[in-house]
């Protein structure tokens, strides 16, 4: 090989180099990353990482959407729990003031898993964001709605119960806010 040749071949070499790096960059722990990123400003930060962590959905996906739907899959699974502990409930209850507080939790609940969720759902699929807010605001606020109805005198199982509705519905209002962002 000449000289000439030589500075060729290494200009060819460079070159490839400089495409190789111009390629956009897969993130080094695959969708993982992806999570991270968009967990990283959530006021609920580690329970935004394992909600989304724990739905084998998201081993594969590495779009934001498509988290923002897992999460709000995983809120609704979390009411529909409070939910059937509520009907649990209520079907041992006596006094009428007791069963029209409990009865006034499950109608908001029931509102958020028949109404408000798919809403939120199907506002994301649209694009929608402010409007998937508007409805996931309406979820984040049912168990505090539920909670009032005791007068701070709400019993400690439901109140922990409400307290994990409140807070997977606010994560999940925090992922959709930042798709106004970007
Ligand atoms: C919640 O309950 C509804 C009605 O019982 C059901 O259709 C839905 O699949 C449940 N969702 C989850 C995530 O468990
Ligand atoms: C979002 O949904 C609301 C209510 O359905 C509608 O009024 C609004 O025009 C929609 N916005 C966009 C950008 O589609």
């Amino acid at each position: 090989m000449d000289n000439f040749m030589k500075v060729i071949a290494i200009f060819v070499m460079f070159v490839e180099i400089q495409t190789a790096l111009s390629q956009p960059i897969i993130p080094p722990g695959g969708p993982n990353d992806v999570i991270q990123q968009l967990c990283k400003r959530n006021r609920y930060q580690s329970l935004c990482v394992s909600t989304l962590n724990l739905d084998p959905r998201s081993k594969t996906s590495s779009n934001p959407q498509e988290l923002a739907s897992i999460s709000i899959d995983a809120t609704t699974k979390k009411v529909n729990e409070t939910q059937e502990y509520l009907i649990s409930v209520i079907k041992t209850i006596r006094r009428r003031e007791d069963w029209e507080m409990y009865g006034t939790c499950i109608e908001e609940y029931g509102a958020a898993i028949r109404r408000f969720l798919p809403a939120t759902l199907a506002d994301l699929k649209a694009k929608n964001y402010s409007q998937a807010m508007s409805n996931m605001k309406d979820v984040v606020s049912a168990p505090g709605i539920c909670q009032d109805q005791f007068a701070g005198k709400c019993p400690f199982a439901l109140t922990g119960r409400n307290k994990a509705v409140h807070d997977i519905a606010d994560m999940t209002a925090d992922i959709i806010k930042t798709f106004f962002v970007n």
